[in-house]
């Protein structure tokens, strides 16, 4: 017998049959949905008018003590897919190929899916939502993007109308906190993941955090829903942000700017998108430059309705449980309904353009030898490709040997000749090493 979350308040007698849901993952998202199905079960009865019943939870370890029921708890997560008497699956387990071929199962077994996997819906979300609508069943997966923030649904309903112009947004909590921690709290890259990771903020392999990937497919599933074209990750430049050092920070704030990892995309005339994660320098009086910590937020440009900017916590068990519960609940009206919602195909590949033909301003971070000449060098190689540079700070690293550090920022230009400006310096003698390297977002 399932845990009945309605309890035994009076209007539950009211009520129709109980939606009976299967869980696969009980760990971050999966205890937050929990948590909030029981703390707000008076609430959600009202709303959904009918109880939602967890009746089975599967997981990886079945010893590990839970703030569910023991009796729940399976390691068998084919039973629960399988199961004829579950309405819902929620897949908040993680990983692509199990978790892909066990929502495929579901969905086959006539179930509706809700899953907060990005992974699985950036790579795979075209031919599983041609599924579910096939199957008349409904698949959603608002708690994939921006955890508490309603972003997939706006985008698929109440902004449905517009030609989306452009996009760009803050989409990782995990590298949002370490950044904010590394520029306000001048915490160490390693310590601030280290509390993002205590915190459930990021994934079980903090690499996908760190190097873009989770913001790669977040921007997939946004534009696939936004274009109604698959826009599959790879067709999405990335660049993560390991390479941000603290002297950046320190740089780009004493220049006005704050760093931001951004997941953009931009519509082209001819239909196509160019997409791209990587960290940029923003102003400080940016609006996302005041979004912090955990925070994520997405601007959108649409032709009729204009800008529109969304933020809220953007993961943790909590708010990501907040999504997931959403999705659920839609469900279950839709059950009681009897059918499901819009589940926005989007089977047609869209065409994409290289980060190459992408304007930028650029900030630039050099060690060289401090002689003579070295300005006007170094202005030679931006201006033979008709790009000037500006707000430039120097220092003196060692006096002795005649090290100097060189910080300067480059009007916009085209990605590709900077890359070639960049190439040329590299191997310039007057050159140690191009320390780093940034675009700037204005
Ligand atoms: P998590 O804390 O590691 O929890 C994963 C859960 O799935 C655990 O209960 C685990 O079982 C179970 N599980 C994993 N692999 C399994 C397997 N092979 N067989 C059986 N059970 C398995 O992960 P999470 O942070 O909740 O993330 C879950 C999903 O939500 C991921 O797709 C993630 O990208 C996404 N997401 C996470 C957040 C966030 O803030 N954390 C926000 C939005 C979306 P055990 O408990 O026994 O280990
Ligand atoms: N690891 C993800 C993040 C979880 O830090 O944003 C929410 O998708």
């Amino acid at each position: 017998m399932g845990e009945l979350l309605s309890g035994v308040e009076e209007s539950s007698k009211k009520a129709g049959r109980p939606i009976r849901v299967g869980m696969l993952g009980f760990g971050v998202v999966g205890s937050g949905a929990y948590r909030m199905l029981t703390d707000n079960r008076s609430a959600i009865l009202r709303k959904v008018g009918t109880p939602i019943e967890i009746v089975k939870v599967g997981v990886r370890d079945q010893e590990k003590p839970r703030a569910v029921s023991q009796d729940l708890v399976t390691t068998d997560l084919n039973s629960i897919v399988d199961d004829p008497s579950i309405d819902v699956i929620l897949e908040l387990m993680g990983g692509l190929d199990l978790a892909g071929e066990l929502v495929e199962r579901a969905l086959k077994n006539g179930k509706h899916v809700v899953t907060a996997n990005k992974e699985l819906i950036a790579k795979r979300g075209a031919k599983l939502v041609s599924l579910a609508a096939t199957q008349g069943l409904d698949l959603h997966f608002e708690a994939a993007v921006g955890g508490g923030i309603p972003l997939i649904q706006p985008l698929k309903h109440q902004l449905a109308g517009n030609e989306v112009l452009k996009m760009m947004g803050i989409l990782n909590g995990t590298t949002n906190y370490i950044l904010t921690k590394m520029t306000q709290n001048h915490l160490g890259f390693e310590e601030a993941l280290g509390e993002a990771q205590a915190l459930g903020y990021a994934e079980a392999d903090p690499s996908s955090d760190v190097d873009g990937f989770d913001v790669q497919f977040k921007l997939a599933i946004l534009s696939s829903i936004a274009f109604g074209h698959e826009v599959l990750p790879e067709a999405i430049y990335r660049q993560g942000i390991r390479e941000v050092a603290a002297q950046d920070i320190a740089y780009a704030d004493m220049l006005g700017y704050v760093i931001k990892l951004l997941g953009i995309v931009d519509a082209l005339e001819d239909g196509g998108i160019v997409a791209r994660v990587h960290p940029a320098l923003i102003p400080k009086a940016h609006p996302l430059a005041s979004v912090s910590g955990v925070y994520n937020a997405l601007w959108v440009r649409g032709d009729f309705v204009g800008d529109l900017m969304f933020s809220g916590r953007g993961a943790g068990s909590d708010a990501t449980g907040s999504a997931v519960v959403g999705d659920l609940i839609d469900v279950c009206r839709n059950i009681l309904l009897g059918g499901a919602g819009n589940t926005s195909t989007y089977d047609l590949p869209v065409k994409t353009r290289s980060i190459d033909e992408v304007t930028n301003a650029f900030y630039v971070r050099l060690i060289v030898l401090d002689k003579p000449m070295v300005l006007s060098k170094l202005a030679t190689v931006f201006g033979q490709r008709g790009v000037s540079l500006s707000a430039m700070e120097m220092r003196v690293l060692d006096a002795e040997k005649q090290h100097g550090e060189i910080v300067f920022l480059v009007h916009p230009c085209l990605e590709r000749d900077f890359q070639q400006a960049i190439e040329e310096l590299r191997s310039a003698e007057f050159v140690l090493k191009v320390a780093s390297w940034m675009r700037v977002q204005a």
